[in-house]
C-alpha cells in the first residue's frame, strides 16, 4: 500500500463541542455493506489506514448493516491504534422511525451504540435524517439535551437531508454540528448555510463528498454495482432519499457533468483532491467524511489536506458551472 500520504491530513474543531476532528474524516457507511459485500478483513484494514494516515474522526450509525459498522469501529478503537472521536447517529431504526423519538428509546439506542462502539460515552450523537415534522416539534431536542445533560453522549447535532431542515436545527443552542450534503454537484449550502452554521459555531460534517464516489471519475456507462449495494438500488431513489445516492443526479448525466468538470481541474491534480481540496476551501466545514471501501482510498483523500486551497477564479467558474449546468438535473428538495 502507498502510505506517502501518512500524517498529512491536519485538524479543525468541530463546533461547540470543542473535539479536535481530522479535516478529511472517515465515512463508514461502507462497512455495514450498502456499497457491496464487505467483511471485516477489509473493514479494519480500511479503519487502520485511516489511522495510518492521521485520520481521527469517524462516522457511523446504528443502522449501518444492523450495528455492523458500529462494532468494527468498536473493534478498531479497542485496537488503540491511533486517536479516534466517533460519531454516530439515532432515529432510523423501525423502533423509533417516523414518529416515535421517546426519551426512553433513544436513550436505549445510545447505550446499544455506545456498547457496540466500546465506550461509556458517545463522543457525537447525530439526528439520523429525523422526518422534517420532528424537527420542527423540538421534542427530540429536547431529549438529546437532556442525554447530554446525563452524560451519555458528549455533543449532539443533526445529519438532515435538506437546507431547510438545516435552518430549522441551527435554531437549536445545544448543536454542535450538522452534517449535510455538500459537493461539487450540490453547492448551495455554501451561500445558504455556511455562513450562519460559522456565525453560531455549529460545525459542518460533510457527507458524499464525491457523491457516492461519482466524483472521483472512476465511473462509466458499463460499471456495475453490486446488488446489495445502494448505487444499484437507489439509484432513482426506490429505498431512501434519492439525494443520497450520487447526489440525486441521474446516472449517465452525473457521468456526462464529470466529465465536463475535467477542464476545470489544474495539471497534475486528480479529481478526487480537487473535488476534497474544494470542500476544504470552506473555514465553515469542520470535516469531510469521505466514505471509503478499501485503505488505497483514505491515503488518497487525505492528500487533499496538504494542498493549498483552490483560486478565487476557479471557486468563481465551479459555482457558475454547478447554477449553469448541475443544479437543475438534482431531483431531490436541496
Ligand atoms: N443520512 C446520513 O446521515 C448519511 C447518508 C449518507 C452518507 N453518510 C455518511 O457520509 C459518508 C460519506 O458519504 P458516502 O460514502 O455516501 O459518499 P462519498 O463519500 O461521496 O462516496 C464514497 C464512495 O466513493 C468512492 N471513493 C472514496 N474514495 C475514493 C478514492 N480515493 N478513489 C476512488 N473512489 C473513491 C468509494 O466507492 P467504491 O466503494 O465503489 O470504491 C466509496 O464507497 C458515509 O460513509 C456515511 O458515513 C451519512
Amino acid at each position: 500500500m502507498d502510505t506517502s500520504g501518512s500524517r498529512c491530513v491536519k485538524s479543525r474543531i468541530l463546533g461547540k463541542s470543542g473535539l479536535n476532528v481530522s479535516e478529511i474524516g472517515l465515512g463508514c457507511w461502507q462497512f455495514g455493506g450498502d456499497f457491496g459485500p464487505i467483511d471485516s478483513e477489509r473493514a479494519l484494514a480500511t479503519l487502520s489506514a485511516a489511522s495510518a494516515a492521521g485520520v481521527t474522526f469517524f462516522d457511523t450509525a446504528d443502522v449501518y448493516g444492523a450495528g455492523q459498522s458500529e462494532s468494527f469501529v468498536g473493534q478498531h478503537v479497542a485496537s488503540g491504534i491511533g486517536e479516534a472521536v466517533v460519531a454516530t447517529k439515532v432515529g432510523r431504526t423501525d423502533a423509533l422511525y417516523p414518529d416515535k423519538y421517546t426519551y426512553e428509546g433513544i436513550r436505549s439506542h445510545l447505550l446499544a451504540s455506545a456498547e457496540r462502539i466500546g465506550v461509556e460515552q458517545i463522543d457525537l450523537i447525530q439526528l439520523h435524517c429525523v422526518p422534517p415534522a420532528e424537527l420542527e416539534r423540538g421534542a427530540v431536542f429536547d431529549i438529546l439535551n437532556r442525554l447530554q445533560a446525563e452524560g451519555v453522549c458528549r455533543a449532539w447535532g443533526a445529519s438532515v437531508e435538506t437546507l431547510a431542515e438545516a435552518k430549522v436545527c441551527l435554531k437549536q443552542e445545544g448543536l454542535t454540528s450538522l452534517q449535510i450534503i455538500f459537493n461539487l454537484f450540490r453547492q448551495d449550502a455554501a451561500w445558504e448555510l455556511l455562513p450562519a452554521a460559522e456565525a453560531a459555531n455549529v460545525g459542518v460534517i460533510v457527507r458524499l463528498p464525491l457523491a457516492s464516489g461519482m466524483l472521483s471519475g472512476k465511473f462509466g456507462k458499463d460499471t456495475k454495482f453490486a446488488e446489495t449495494d445502494h448505487r444499484n438500488y437507489n439509484k432513482d431513489g426506490a429505498a431512501f432519499s434519492v439525494g443520497e445516492t450520487f447526489s440525486g443526479i441521474e446516472f449517465s448525466k452525473a457521468l456526462e457533468l464529470v466529465e465536463a468538470l475535467q477542464d476545470f481541474v489544474p495539471e497534475g491534480m486528480s479529481l478526487v483532491e480537487f473535488s476534497l481540496r474544494w470542500l476544504l476551501d470552506f473555514p465553515a466545514v469542520s470535516s469531510v467524511i469521505a466514505g471509503c471501501s478499501r485503505p488505497q482510498q483514505v491515503t488518497d483523500n487525505v492528500r487533499a489536506s496538504d494542498l493549498p486551497p483552490l483560486s478565487d477564479e476557479i471557486h468563481a467558474a465551479l459555482r457558475a458551472f454547478y447554477e449553469g449546468s448541475v443544479r437543475e438535473h438534482i431531483r431531490c428538495p436541496i
